[in-house]
């Protein structure tokens, strides 16, 4: 498969992976997650060269700032259920791929954009990265696993936080906290991201590939955590709220919720 909104580079095993649609801020939009999908699921099993994947966002502004909000018009609780659950079984084919992967984050890491990252193994960030769960603003909540990977990372009373606000993190509250595992200048985030894939390519694949699964086994009584998450994403775009927080957000105006 030809890709259009990401962009694949090998070099010496690892591959990056860019998702290009800068000019959005790199928002997954539909066909962008099912390139994603086809990547993980089809394409990179195949390569037996491969050490890592690295995964980055174009331009030096956003890693992903989201879903594509502007797809989200004309949502149900049927689709809102479908969009998450797809979008949960994708990023649950990173979280299980048997190689490292490792978020190179520069930049916005927003909604579905911090879900990406927290589904990576790794996650290496610029200063400028701002990670954030700001569904709440549109009326909706997280529904590529955020509401259940935010927890593991920082703990409940932060992830709350951060989920009722929608407020973002910086960096460096970002590596405090554990969500992040390095920060590095931007011209240097990818060699930073490169040097640990090569690491781990040194030490004995099939237990890299064990440590992956294992440490993910930790988590597997979450599993109802992420099934609650897809019905109550569904309810959500079911809303008038969210109707008028994602008109609002397209006519750059405040949202005026009504509750229903
Ligand atoms: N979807 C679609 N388009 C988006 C987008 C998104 N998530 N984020 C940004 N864009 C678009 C903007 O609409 C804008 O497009 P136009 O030039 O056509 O108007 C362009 O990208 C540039 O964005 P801004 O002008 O807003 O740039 P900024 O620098 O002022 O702000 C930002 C940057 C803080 C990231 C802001 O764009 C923003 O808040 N984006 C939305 C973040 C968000 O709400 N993400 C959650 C999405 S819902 C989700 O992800 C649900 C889920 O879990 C599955």
């Amino acid at each position: 498969m030809s890709y259009q909104n990401i962009q694949i580079q090998e070099q010496n095993g690892i591959y990056i992976l860019t998702i290009n649609r800068e000019k959005a801020m790199n928002a997954l939009n539909g066909q962008t997650m099912t390139e994603i999908r086809q990547f993980f699921a089809e394409d990179a099993p195949k390569k037996n060269d491969l050490k890592g994947v690295i995964i980055t966002g174009a331009g030096p502004k956003a890693f992903v700032a989201g879903a594509d909000i502007k797809e989200f018009l004309g949502m149900n609780a049927e689709k809102g259920r479908q969009l998450s659950q797809k979008g949960q079984d994708i990023f649950l084919l990173i979280e299980q791929f048997p190689k490292p992967v490792i978020a190179a984050v520069n930049g916005f890491a927003l909604g579905g954009g911090c879900e990406l990252a927290m589904a990576c193994h790794l996650r290496i960030a610029t200063e400028n990265a701002r990670f954030g769960q700001p569904e709440v603003n549109l009326g909706i909540i997280p529904g590529y696993g955020g509401t259940q990977r935010l927890i593991q990372y920082i703990g409940k009373g932060k992830a709350m936080e951060l989920l009722l606000t929608g407020d973002m993190l910086g960096a460096q509250d970002a590596l405090q906290l554990g969500l992040v595992n390095h920060i590095a200048p931007a011209e240097e985030l990818i060699a930073k991201a490169t040097s640990i894939i090569e690491k781990i390519a040194a030490k004995g694949p099939v237990a890299i590939a064990k440590i992956i699964e294992t440490v993910n086994a930790y988590f597997h009584y979450n599993t109802d955590g992420f099934n609650a998450e897809v019905l109550a994403f569904g309810a959500t775009t079911n809303t008038e709220d969210f109707k008028e927080g994602a008109t609002a957000f397209i006519e750059k105006r405040s949202p005026n919720f009504s509750g229903k």
